[in-house]
């Protein structure tokens, strides 16, 4: 089978890996020249995103003129702006759903619409807004203890969190009024306190197969601080949950995503084809939502698929034709751990550098995320994550002690890793407040 992989990060590169490991030919569309997909492609195109018309029909044309029998579009952008419907217009397969059913990603206010009118009993007191009218006496209702969230996309940057990113009630009405004028409506939502998760499943349109647990880490900085990010690094555990955890946790997770899809089928008559990404909280009064997201996760999909033990392809083909059954993963614990120019998340410095000494391969394995390969075939950084060290083995430590030998040879200037990550310690203490939660 003919793929093509849209997106250019470490996901991507992962994903055309495990396409090219049973034998399909990738190519891709790359925003940025990654020497990993470059290296596994056939062909691919380089575009400057997937905002333009211009841009969108020139990948169509692409898919047309390689006869592509599934797409599998990995960032968010392309499906927020319609690209699986126009392939799908043109009689070409989509891993990830259309414009309509991507909303459960592109808005936050839609996502916490559906699920109270479908009865799905998982968010925290929210409101919607698109004046600031309101505001303040929403958050005096929640106690100042609140969440202010960009109602649209904003690679993972969007949302601040009262007592963390805004000191006091002023500074929040600040924010809100910064994204009204970015042309932004926003929620303001309670703030929830737990340990959050990830559980992604994938589905047909009728039919889930979930994934095994992960935790990814979304601030900047070591012990879990500084601003929220697009994720540092990420763990899953060998019997698929997560060490915090608890079986009914886990399978109230599940249930909310086979709920959403169920009450998405019905609110829209679409299918959604694709994989549905909760982004959970555990919590004293059980599981929340977050977020909902319309793709695999970046870092997480670096775990699940270097666990997957069903063949990537067939996957793919079994989500778009309807036909998807159980997929399996290796009892095996994974570790993600990402090299980020230094600043990433709030000034990212321009001047960093990546150097990659193979030996790393025995130990890990390294995905490249935004990152150009360049006619010297050194390797420029950008402003993004630059590269995933990604482990696996019988436990976290062992993953995870695997995954720090791989990134001794990394090398450059500018670069930074949370190594805490997966570290005992950090699992410890998440362990610890889940015990005082519950
Ligand atoms: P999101 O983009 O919605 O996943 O939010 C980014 C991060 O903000 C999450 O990973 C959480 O750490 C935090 N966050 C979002 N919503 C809430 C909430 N209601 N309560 C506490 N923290 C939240
Ligand atoms: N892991 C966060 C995301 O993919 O948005």
């Amino acid at each position: 089978m003919n793929f093509l992989v849209i997106g250019s990060g470490a996901r991507e590169h992962i994903m055309a890996e495990k396409l090219t490991e049973v034998g399909a030919k990738v190519y891709s569309v790359l925003t940025n020249l990654n020497p990993g997909l470059i290296q596994l492609s056939k062909y691919y195109i380089l575009v400057s995103g997937y905002t333009s018309q211009n841009n969108l029909n020139k990948i169509i044309d692409f898919g047309l003129s390689k006869s592509i029998d599934c797409v599998v579009i990995g960032p968010e952008d392309p499906l927020a702006n319609g690209l699986a419907d126009k392939f799908w217009k043109k009689g070409i397969s989509v891993v990830g759903p259309v414009k309509q059913l991507a909303q459960i990603e592109t808005s936050k206010g839609f996502t916490r619409d559906l699920l109270n009118n479908y009865g799905i009993d998982a968010s925290p007191r929210f409101r919607r807004f698109n004046a600031i009218g309101g505001s303040s006496d929403f958050i005096d209702e929640l106690s100042e203890e609140y969440v202010i969230k960009f109602d649209g996309l904003m690679g993972g940057k969007g949302v601040k969190v009262s007592g963390e990113h805004l000191k006091d009630k002023n500074e929040g009405l600040r924010y809100c009024g910064d994204l009204l004028k970015n042309s932004g409506n926003y929620v303001i939502e309670e703030k929830l306190y737990g340990e959050e998760f990830s559980l992604m499943s994938f589905c047909d349109g009728n039919t889930l197969s979930h994934m095994p647990a992960v935790q990814d880490h979304k601030r900047a900085y070591e012990g879990d601080i500084g601003p929220n990010t697009g994720g540092m690094g990420s763990y899953s555990d060998s019997n698929h949950s997560l060490p915090f955890l608890n079986d009914n946790e886990i399978a109230t997770a599940r249930d909310i995503n086979e709920q959403v899809a169920s009450a998405l089928l019905k609110h829209t008559g679409s299918e959604y084809k694709g994989i549905l990404y909760g982004g959970f909280m555990a919590t004293k009064d059980g599981v929340k939502l977050i977020e909902y997201n319309a793709r695999f996760g970046d870092p997480e999909a670096m775990n699940l698929l270097s666990l997957l033990d069903t063949d990537f392809a067939s996957v793919c083909s079994d989500i778009v034709n309807g036909c998807l059954s159980s997929v399996n993963f290796r009892k095996e614990a994974s570790v993600c751990k990402y090299i980020v120019p230094e600043g990433y998340g709030s000034n990212p410095n321009p001047d960093a550098t990546l150097i990659i000494d193979d030996r790393y391969n025995e130990f890990s394995n390294l995905y490249y995320a935004a990152v150009n390969m360049e006619a010297s075939g050194e390797i420029s950084t950008t402003s993004s994550r630059a590269g995933a060290m990604v482990s696996t083995s019988s436990t976290i430590e062992l993953a995870e002690e695997k995954c720090e030998q791989g990134l001794e040879y990394v090398s450059g200037n500018n670069l930074f890793v949370r190594h805490d990550i997966a570290k005992s310690h950090l699992i410890e203490k998440r362990m610890k407040n889940m015990e005082e939660i519950r």
